[in-house]
């Protein structure tokens, strides 16, 4: 028996298969219940006592080793088969060309970010819009010349539905919906009938903000945008505001930021003044309240918006407005470090 099992474990030791039907009739001759290994067991138990011991651990041994040769043999063809198949597992993948984020997002971005940074949080509306929520909600009287065919674009069967003016139409979308307290940011394309040129275009964007509260004041409005201004164009920056009108604030003013550009010494982008306009903003004009819904004795807001195309242009220096909207590789990954 001790022989048999010497000479089987010779045989092992020496076993080749050049195919897996090959090495699968090993497997089945060896290691299968009617393999010779098998057999083997069945006869131990004619051996006598006293051998049983030392047969055992040499069946034992000749089981393994049958077991790992013919494993080895299999993990060998498993190499040998994906070789055949002509792909190297070890080369380094193709690289992936990267994309770049529109610098209009970026900005955007970061503005919603400083924003909610503060405790607004993220709204949006429709841009095909009614006259109600662009015009009608906001204040704006039936003549008012912003409802003009030549800033609004119409559709023409339909005269009610229009592309929106501003995100304004937002703050009303969200006041009708939704009691005080209000904190919201708001960013979206807004369009416009004016002639495409390298200062305009019949299309752009905008980030409204609106705040309403108990108790809201001017205070509060110009310290946001302090703190946002220096924000985002570094903390030496200075705000002035300046008296304007818009039919849904009251009183209005229009932000300046001191020129990033040249440091505030006058240059061409500021017009040789040292401060650029970004922004226009108010407090919550209370007829505006009253018609979204909201009791304009118990609530008081503030509300801004903001030109996304402007700060880009101070951020990043784009002389001509079109560049935005033509999508030039070239330009476009002019931004791939800032994503
Ligand atoms: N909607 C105004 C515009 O498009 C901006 C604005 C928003 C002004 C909110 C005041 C308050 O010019």
């Amino acid at each position: 028996m001790l022989e048999k099992i010497q000479q089987l474990l010779a045989e092992v030791e020496t076993l080749q298969a050049h195919s897996a039907e090959e090495l699968e009739a090993l497997r089945i001759k060896y290691l299968s219940k009617k393999g010779s290994i098998s057999a083997l067991m069945n006869d131990f138990r004619s051996v006598p006592a006293e051998q049983k011991k030392e047969v055992g651990i040499k069946i034992n041994e000749l089981k393994t080793r049958a077991f790992d040769k013919i494993n080895a043999l299999r993990a060998e063809f498993a190499q040998t088969d994906s070789a055949d198949d002509d792909i190297d597992i070890t080369r380094t993948a193709y690289p992936t060309p990267l994309g770049t984020r529109h610098p209009l997002t970026i900005v955007k971005n970061e503005i919603v970010d400083i924003f909610s940074r503060l405790g607004f949080s993220l709204a949006e509306g429709p841009e095909v819009e009614d006259d109600w929520h662009v015009f009608g909600s906001m204040n704006f009287a039936d003549d008012h010349p912003a409802r003009d065919m030549q800033d609004t674009f119409f559709i023409e069967a339909r005269p009610d539905v229009i592309l929106r003016t501003h995100t304004s139409s937002v703050q009303s979308r969200v006041m009708e919906k939704t009691q005080p307290p209000i904190r919201i940011i708001c960013p979206g394309r807004v369009y416009r009938n004016e002639a495409i040129s390298a200062r305009a275009h019949c299309f752009f964007h905008q980030v409204e903000g609106l705040y309403v509260d108990k108790e809201v004041s001017f205070t509060d409005l110009k310290q946001v945008l302090l703190l946002f201004a220096r924000e985002m164009f570094g903390e030496g920056t200075q705000i002035r505001l300046r008296p304007s009108y818009f039919p849904f604030t009251e009183p209005s003013a229009e932000m300046d930021i001191s020129c990033n550009i040249c440091g505030g010494t006058g240059c061409a982008f500021c017009k040789h003044t040292g401060w650029v306009e970004i922004l226009g903003c108010g407090m919550v004009d209370p007829a505006v309240l009253q018609l979204n819904g909201i009791d304009p004795t118990k609530y008081k807001g503030y509300a801004f918006g903001m030109g996304v195309e402007r700060i880009a242009n101070l951020k990043y220096q784009v002389k001509d407005l079109r560049m935005f909207s033509e999508n030039d590789m070239r330009f476009l990954r002019e931004f791939e470090a800032a994503n």
